[in-house]
């Protein structure tokens, strides 16, 4: 069966980024004009995803509110004629949008966790919205292919520096070509000595339906949280997972430097502000 859903974990406090997400949702942070939120959305959108499912919690309305109708906006930008706006605005409040809430903050396999009743028994795709990955072809869409040959979970792995494996989950696999690896075991932020291989998981899954029953058994792990990559560790006692080391840029927008390139790669890249930005940096004198 071809994939449909695609959910969002949005219920994090993002203390990563304090003080700006003290009281404004980390996914609504800005990358260039649009909030970070919306590139996942749109990624899923393109890759054909049209059932999206966003796990939000205490604070996070302001993403409600942004994927919903605003008359007043909408009257105003018509009157004002302002068409190109007022077509992008409707494009992102027609987009089909279920929320369900994470109540406590117990992980990141809680919050998955928390979709069950929307996803009900189906392959499902889940994109962390912090990661914002810049592909020729969207990362997604690289997995989706590999999915609908192998049939099983995939997860979007990059190799990342030995010293920061610990921030990830880290696959152990067997090469399988074309940038595939056989999933063998997963660790989720193992210090760099214990690390099976400097393969990172990169915050793009593609996930069965067991993992719903594995992840309502799964103990708390590291940091005391109920992790993905635990239950992911569980589904490969009973079926095969494979990684796809994508090609693409990643940023992790999540944290200050991250989000920082990202703003400005995304903003070289676009025809009313690449070249003056250009420009502007070069007048730096970057040593
Ligand atoms: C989560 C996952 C981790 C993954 C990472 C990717 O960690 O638990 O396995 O590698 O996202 O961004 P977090 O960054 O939420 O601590």
């Amino acid at each position: 069966m071809k994939l449909r859903k695609a959910v969002f974990p949005a219920a994090g406090f993002g203390t990563r980024f304090l003080p700006v997400t003290k009281a404004s949702p980390k996914e609504m942070l800005p990358l260039v004009d649009k909030p970070l939120i919306q590139y996942g959305v749109e990624e899923a959108v393109a890759c054909g995803l049209r059932e999206i499912i966003l796990i939000t919690g205490r604070g996070k309305s302001a993403i409600e509110d942004h994927f919903d109708y605003s008359l007043e906006l909408d009257t105003i930008l018509e009157r004002r004629g302002h068409r190109d706006l007022l077509e992008e605005m409707r494009k992102i409040s027609n987009m089909s949008i279920c929320y369900t809430r994470q109540k406590e903050p117990l992980g990141l396999g809680h919050a998955i966790l928390c979709a069950r009743p929307l996803v009900h028994d189906e392959a499902f795709a889940v994109f962390l919205g912090d990661e914002v990955l810049d592909a020729p072809i969207p990362v997604m869409a690289q997995m989706l292919a590999v999915y609908e040959r192998q049939g099983c979970s995939i997860l979007a792995v990059q190799r990342v520096p030995r010293e920061q494996v610990f921030r990830y989950g880290v696959i152990e696999g067997e090469p399988a070509g074309n940038g595939l690896y056989r999933v063998r075991d997963v660790v989720e932020k193992p210090q760099p000595e214990e690390a099976p291989s400097d393969l990172a998981i990169i915050g793009r899954y593609i996930l069965t339906p067991p993992i719903f029953d594995i992840l309502e058994q799964t103990p708390a792990g590291k940091n005391g949280e109920i992790q993905l990559t635990d239950a992911i560790r569980g589904l490969l006692r009973d079926q095969a997972v494979y990684a796809l080391e994508f090609e693409g840029q990643r940023f992790d927008a999540g944290d200050k430097l991250g989000f920082l390139q990202a703003n400005i790669v995304f903003a070289l890249k676009r025809p009313d502000l690449g070249p003056e930005l250009r420009q502007f940096l070069r007048t730096l004198r970057l040593g």
